[in-house]
């Protein structure tokens, strides 16, 4: 057993709900605590002083101040990419919309190309980068989705680069198969989906390269009845279902709770219709507010989705598109801002809630039998990490109990 202390304070997050809104005074603060650990997960949280009189554990000692929060969950990223969209940046920045450029076969069609003709070790190297990045800045479970293959040879080409870069990485890598991203340029959409799901999904089920389906729902990509067709197959084949819903319009958020989706991401678009089905089902509403800031969109409503009943995770959608910031802090204290969250529900936005968006209810608390993955902040006082809007960053990582 190991014990690690004295923080100032612990924020456990452990009695926080999954859904609805939380107020900063529902959070369990542990002033002076210890957390002990074992076999990688927490044994015990409390006071420093009383770990310490009531065990032998080896003691790893914190001498400055410091906050401990759970390890945080990026639970929506492309971090598979090969090239960059600065130039689409520059387009969209005079006037030119993302959907125009889309359809005219630029966007992510255009990272689809750069990324096939990316090298593995490129995008090993270039993925790994992208991990550590995040790590470092305390995000210890990672979801990341392929969908700049769009062949049945490059999505699964992807996907199992992906799963071999999760084995030799310290982060937890979640990998999400969308090769229903938009469809390629040899192929009508229907006939597509139907190469997905009779060449690629047998392939992710064998080789198990993931149990994630994703899907952007969008006119420019895959209207409702497509997609609705689509998840419904993928749930019939066995895998979890989340979308990429509500970006430019908001029928996908329909398709995604009727098919039971553990999550339904971007939502910029939706009104009261989809945030009362939302706020009805297990769906988690994920917040992508590095694509509200790369687009230059409106932010999710997060406060009405909260005030609503949902479950609101928080996410980057880190891709060279529409979010290439890529920073979660950063982006989350700014929706922050705007949509008027409290430091609670962001902090359970980007831990617990976000896992649970994953479908993991094994991390994003600090509580007994979870895994230990925390994030130490050099201050004594927990506002300060979403005050500083990014710029404070983790002093120490743990993963799964090992300081990084
Ligand atoms: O979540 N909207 C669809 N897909 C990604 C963007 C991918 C890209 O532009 O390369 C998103 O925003
Ligand atoms: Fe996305």
């Amino acid at each position: 057993m190991r014990l690690i202390g004295p923080f100032s304070q612990i924020l456990t997050l452990a009695d926080l709900p999954i859904k609805g809104p939380i107020a900063n005074s529902d959070l369990q603060i542990i002033e002076n605590g210890g957390v002990l650990l074992k076999n990688g997960k927490i044994h015990s949280v409390g006071k420093f002083e009383v770990l310490r009189n009531t065990s032998t554990a080896d003691l790893e000692e914190i001498e400055k101040e410091m906050v401990l929060i759970p390890g945080m969950v990026d639970c929506h990223t492309h971090l598979l990419w090969g090239g960059s969209r600065a130039a689409d940046f520059e387009r969209r920045n005079s006037g030119m919309t993302y959907q125009e450029i889309l359809n005219q076969g630029g966007g992510i069609l255009d990272t689809v190309e750069k990324t096939r003709n990316a090298s593995d070790d490129l995008l090993t190297i270039d993925l790994n980068a992208r991990l550590d990045r995040h790590l470092k800045r305390g995000i210890t479970t990672v979801e990341v989705k392929t969908g700049y293959g769009l062949s049945a040879e490059h999505e699964i080409r992807f996907l199992r680069l992906i799963n071999e870069v999760l084995r030799g990485h310290v982060a937890d890598v979640i990998p999400t198969f969308l090769g229903a991203h938009v469809c390629p340029k040899d192929f009508g959409k229907s006939d597509y989906l139907d190469h997905l799901v009779n060449e690629v999904f047998p392939v992710l089920l064998e080789e198990e390269l993931t149990d994630r389906v994703d899907i952007f729902v969008e006119e420019e990509a895959f209207d409702y009845c497509l997609a609705d067709r689509y998840l419904a197959q993928a749930k019939k084949s066995g895998f979890r279902l989340t979308a990429h819903a509500g970006q430019f319009s908001p029928e996908g958020v329909h398709s995604a709770v009727n098919q039971g989706a553990l999550s339904a991401d971007h939502l910029e678009t939706i009104g009261s219709d989809e945030i009362e089905k939302l706020a009805n089902s297990e769906t988690v509403a994920v917040a992508l507010p590095g694509a509200s800031l790369g687009l230059g969109m409106d932010f999710t409503p997060a406060r009405q989705l909260l005030d609503g009943g949902a479950s609101l995770a928080i996410a980057t959608d880190w891709n060279p598109g529409s979010a290439p910031n890529g920073d979660l802090l950063t982006q989350a204290s700014i929706l922050a801002t705007y949509e008027k969250l409290t430091n609670a529900e962001i902090l359970a936005g980007i831990t617990f809630r976000a896992a649970g968006a994953l479908g993991l209810y094994d991390r994003g608390r600090i509580e007994e039998g979870k895994i230990a993955d925390f994030v130490g902040f050099p201050t004594s006082d927990y506002r300060e990490i979403v005050y500083h809007q990014g710029q404070l960053q983790p002093k120490k990582v743990w993963k799964k109990g090992e300081l990084l």
